[in-house]
C-alpha cells in the first residue's frame, strides 16, 4: 500500500531520518550531513511516499531568501528529489504532490536540476528554463560568493506563475538574481 507523507523537519521519527538518509547517502553522498544538521528551526518541508512503511520516494521544499532589484524575496526551493526504486512512477508522485501543496498554498517554488533528469520533471507537469542556473550568484557566507561555472543546469519552477521572481526570470534581463544559498 502507498502513502504520502508530509512532515516538517522536526516531525519526522528517527526511522524516517534514517530512512531518507539512507537514500540521501545513496544519491547525493555530498549532502548528507546537511540532514542531520544544524539548520533544524528552518522551514524544511518533507514529502514522503511510503509502500508497505517503508520510504521509497523522497523531496522537500525549504525557504529560499532571494535578492533582485533591491528586492528581498522568500519563495521555496525544492530539493533532495530521490527514489529508492526507480521508474515506478514514485518520483513523480512526490512532484505532484510538492504541486499540490503550492496550488493549496498560492506559493512559488523553484529548484536546480542536471539537464539529464530535466525530461523527468517534464513528465511531472514541472516547467522547465533551460540553462536557468546562470541566472542566479549564490551567496552563502559574507565573503561566500560565486556562481555555477560548469555543467550549468536547468531551472525547474511551478506554482504562482504572477510572481516577480518567476516574471524576471522569464524575461530577457540580464540582472542575475542573488539566492542566499550556495545551491540546493
Ligand atoms: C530523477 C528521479 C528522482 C526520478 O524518479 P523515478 O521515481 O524513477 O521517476 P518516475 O518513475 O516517477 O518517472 C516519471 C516519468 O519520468 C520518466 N523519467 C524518470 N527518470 C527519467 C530520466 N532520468 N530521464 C528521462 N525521463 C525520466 C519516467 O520514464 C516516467 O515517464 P512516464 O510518465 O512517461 O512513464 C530518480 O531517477 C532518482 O532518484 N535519481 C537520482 C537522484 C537525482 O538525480 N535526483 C534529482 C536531483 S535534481
Amino acid at each position: 500500500m502507498i502513502d504520502i507523507e508530509i512532515k516538517h523537519r522536526n516531525e519526522l521519527s528517527e526511522k524516517e531520518l534514517n530512512e531518507i538518509n539512507e537514500i540521501r547517502i545513496a544519491e547525493f553522498s555530498n549532502l548528507t550531513k546537511y540532514e542531520y544538521g544544524v539548520l533544524v528551526n528552518e522551514f524544511i518541508l518533507w514529502f514522503l511516499l511510503e509502500e508497505n512503511d517503508e520510504i521509497k520516494s523522497i523531496g522537500k521544499l525549504i525557504t529560499i531568501p532571494l535578492n533582485f532589484d533591491d528586492e528581498y524575496y522568500e519563495i521555496l526551493g525544492v530539493q533532495s528529489i530521490a527514489s529508492k526504486d526507480k521508474m515506478r512512477g514514485f518520483g513523480k508522485i512526490i512532484m505532484n504532490s510538492i504541486l499540490d501543496y503550492l496550488t493549496r498554498t498560492e506559493s512559488l517554488a523553484i529548484g536546480f536540476c542536471e539537464k539529464s533528469n530535466s525530461a523527468f520533471y517534464k513528465k511531472s507537469d514541472w516547467n522547465i528554463i533551460e540553462s536557468g542556473e546562470s541566472k542566479f550568484i549564490f551567496q552563502f557566507g559574507v565573503d561566500d560568493y560565486g556562481s555555477i561555472s560548469e555543467d550549468i543546469g536547468d531551472l525547474l519552477w511551478d506554482g504562482n506563475e504572477d510572481h516577480p521572481v518567476i516574471k524576471h526570470l522569464l524575461s530577457n534581463s540580464k540582472d542575475k538574481i542573488t539566492a542566499f544559498r550556495k545551491s540546493w
